[in-house]
C-alpha cells in the first residue's frame, strides 16, 4: 500500500489526456491518489490511466466535456461511484488547440466563436467541476481545488486575449471557492504556471520566441511538466493546509520581475559594467 503524502485521496484531473495534466497525474499518483483522468480525448486518458495502473495506482478514464453540466455532473457520478469521494479537483483543462490560437488574438481581430470557446472551456469548465466536486469535499469537511492559470492571465500582451481573460477569471474564482468552503475545509487556489513545454501546443511554438520568453526568466530554463506537478501535489496535500485563496507563481520568476529586465541585461554586458 502507497504511503505517500496523498494516500486514501482521489483527484479529478481535468484535461489529463496529456500534457501538464498526464504529469499531475502521474505525480499524485505516485504519492499515493486515485486519479480520475478527465478529457475530451477517450482514447488518449484512456492511454494515461492504463500507464498509472501499469504502475500499481488506482485511475479510472471518464470522457467528459467540462464545458457541458451535463457531461460533469455524469463524471462525477461516475468517479463518485468508482472511488467513493472526491478530495481533490485540478482544474487543468483549456482549448488550446492551432484553430483555437489563430482565432484568439487581439481584440480588434478577435474571433468572437474563439472568446465564446475560450470562456466555455477554461472558465466555465473550470467553474462546473467545481459546482459539483465541491459538495463531495463537502461531505468529507476538507479538500482541494486547485486551478491552472498563467502569467497571461495577470499581464497584457500582444495577442491571446480571450485565453487571457479566461485565466484571469480562474484566480478570482480560486478566491470566491476559498472563501465561500473555507470554513467547510475546501481550499482553492490558484497555480500561476510559466512556459512548460509539454508534447503539445508549445511544440510549434517559433524557436525565436522561446528565446525571447527564456530569457525574461530568472531561472536558466524554462519549466518542466515535473516542476509544475510538484507544485500541484504540493497544494493538494496538507502540506498546504494553511495556504488558501493564494495565487502560487511556478513560473521561473517570469511575472516577477521589471518589464526591462532582458534588455538591461543586455547593455550592462555591452557595457561590462552594472553600474547605474
Ligand atoms: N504548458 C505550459 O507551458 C502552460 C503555461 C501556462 C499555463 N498552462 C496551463 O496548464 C494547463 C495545461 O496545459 P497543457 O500545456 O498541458 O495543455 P494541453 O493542450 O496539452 O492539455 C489540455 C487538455 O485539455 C483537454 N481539453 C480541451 N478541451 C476540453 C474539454 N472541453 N473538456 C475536457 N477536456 C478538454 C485537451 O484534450 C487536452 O488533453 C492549461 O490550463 C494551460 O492554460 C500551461
Amino acid at each position: 500500500m502507497n504511503s505517500g503524502k496523498l494516500a486514501g485521496r482521489v483527484a479529478v484531473i481535468t484535461g489529463a489526456a496529456g500534457g501538464l495534466g498526464a504529469e499531475a497525474a502521474r505525480v499524485l499518483a505516485s504519492h499515493g491518489a486515485s486519479i480520475v483522468v478527465v478529457d475530451l480525448n477517450q482514447n488518449a486518458a484512456q492511454q494515461v490511466a492504463v500507464e498509472l495502473r501499469d504502475k500499481g495506482a488506482d485511475a479510472i478514464a471518464v470522457e467528459t466535456d467540462v464545458s457541458d453540466e451535463d457531461s460533469v455532473k455524469a463524471m462525477v457520478q461516475i468517479a463518485v461511484g468508482e472511488f467513493g469521494r472526491i478530495d481533490i479537483l485540478h482544474n487543468n483543462a483549456a482549448i488550446l488547440s492551432e484553430e483555437q490560437r489563430s482565432g484568439d488574438l487581439d481584440v480588434v481581430n478577435m474571433d468572437v466563436d474563439a472568446w465564446d470557446r475560450a470562456m466555455a472551456v477554461n472558465l466555465r469548465g473550470a467553474m462546473l467541476c467545481s459546482k459539483h466536486c465541491i459538495p463531495e469535499m463537502i461531505k468529507l469537511q476538507r479538500g482541494s481545488v486547485i486551478n491552472a492559470t498563467s502569467g497571461l492571465g495577470t499581464m497584457g500582451d500582444l495577442t491571446l486575449s480571450a485565453y487571457a481573460a479566461s485565466k484571469a477569471a480562474l484566480i478570482m474564482l480560486a478566491k470566491s471557492i476559498a472563501a465561500q468552503y473555507g470554513k467547510q475545509g475546501v481550499r482553492a487556489n490558484a497555480l500561476l504556471i510559466g512556459l512548460a513545454p509539454a508534447e503539445n501546443a508549445h511544440a510549434t511554438m517559433p524557436e525565436k520566441l522561446l528565446d525571447i520568453i527564456r530569457d525574461n526568466h530568472l531561472t536558466p530554463k524554462l519549466g518542466t511538466p515535473r516542476q509544475i506537478a510538484d507544485a500541484v501535489a504540493f497544494l493538494a496535500s496538507d502540506e498546504a493546509s494553511f495556504v488558501t485563496g493564494s495565487v502560487l507563481s511556478v513560473d521561473g520568476g517570469f511575472c516577477s520581475h521589471t518589464p526591462s529586465l532582458a534588455g538591461t541585461r543586455e547593455l550592462f554586458a555591452e557595457l561590462g559594467s552594472n553600474k547605474m
